[in-house]
């Protein structure tokens, strides 16, 4: 519409403007703000871009896939991949306490990405074009109340891509700091984004690695992330995706409880769906899902997740439960 097509064309005069000769760093998390903010300084100077996506292997089913092919695909970006799955396991081996997790998922993201950006300089250098400018997906709400637009920073230590250290020797490039999320979302579409990653309900930075309740192995990942595809899907089929704010789904991987399947007896793992409405993340209800939708999804998991034998609903608001159980 007129509206996204007029901040598009002012944006890239802008960034344009900003950026002149030199080369741009973007960071991208698979959500949806960096991408809409490093299609926008693609659009308007093409290959001074180069995108780092550190693939920490806490994200869901299909989200790299969806940044390393599907965000490539339509925009034609420079992306460099950070494989980093096996750095982010072994920084959190044996440990199940939710602050130390985040901070050492926050501390490994930071190193992962400064070795990104070093390695980039160096080619950038060699060919006489030293980056000076970091893409950063803020939106007018962080902008208001510095601190965050989810407002949870002295609740948890929060980490996301937009959380990088302001590296000193970067300039700042924040073509989103005007808009608010459904602007972005449409300015997303506008670009011809993929509708996974324009569409994409909130996730937290550390991903999945404080969805597991315990300590985080390469199993219990790949059992959440089975388990999280499943609910994701059946949501997504009831039509539900725009009643419901954000649905994480946790693995209590120091819970086990007896259960019968077929003539044996199991010993496995409980899966708890936490399907929430909110406004803005600070307050929230839990959702009151059809009964039909949460059978159909206790069904399908217990039968398809190896590991799992219960499904439980989280029937707490916020507060006093946070959105996420850790
Ligand atoms: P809580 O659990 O504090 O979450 O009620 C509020 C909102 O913030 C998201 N969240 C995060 N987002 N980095 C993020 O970018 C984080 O470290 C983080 N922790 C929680 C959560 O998913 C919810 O939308």
């Amino acid at each position: 519409n007129w509206t996204t097509r007029n901040i598009l064309e002012e944006q890239a005069d802008r960034i344009r403007e900003q950026i002149g000769d030199a080369r741009v760093i973007c960071g991208l998390s698979g959500g949806v703000d960096s991408a809409v903010a490093a299609a926008l300084v693609q659009r308007a100077v093409g290959d001074q871009l180069t995108c780092v996506f550190v693939d920490h292997g806490l994200l869901r089913e299909g989200e790299a896939e969806q940044v390393e092919r599907d965000f490539v695909a339509a925009t034609g970006v420079k992306l460099h991949v950070a494989n980093e799955q096996k750095r982010f396991l072994e920084a959190l081996a044996g440990v199940s306490d939710p602050e130390t997790k985040r901070k050492i998922i926050g501390r490994e993201f930071i190193r992962a990405f400064e070795e990104a950006e070093r390695a980039i300089m160096r080619e950038a250098e060699a060919e006489g074009e030293p980056i000076r400018f970091l893409v950063q997906g803020t939106l007018y709400p962080d902008v208001v109340e510095s601190g965050g637009g989810e407002g949870a920073a002295n609740i948890k230590s929060h980490h996301n891509v937009g959380g990088l250290p302001e590296d000193l020797q970067f300039e700042l490039v924040e073509p989103l700091r005007t808009l608010f999320k459904d602007e972005v979302r449409a300015v997303g579409a506008q670009l011809g984004l993929p509708a996974e990653i324009v569409g994409r309900q909130p996730f937290p930075g550390p991903g999945l690695g404080i969805r597991i309740v315990g300590d985080v192995t390469e199993e219990r990942l790949a059992l959440l992330r089975k388990a999280d595809a499943i609910a994701r899907a059946e949501l997504t089929a009831a039509g539900l995706d725009n009643e419901v704010w954000q649905m994480p789904v946790v693995l209590l991987a120091d819970v086990r409880s007896v259960g019968v399947q077929g003539d044996g007896r199991t010993y496995g793992h409980p899966i708890v769906l936490r399907p929430v409405s909110s406004e803005d993340a600070m307050t929230a209800d839990w959702s009151r899902l059809p009964y039909d939708l949460l059978a159909r999804i206790s069904n399908r998991i217990t039968n398809e997740v190896d590991g799992v034998n219960r499904v439980v609903l989280d029937v707490t608001s916020k507060p006093p439960g946070t959105i996420e159980w850790e």
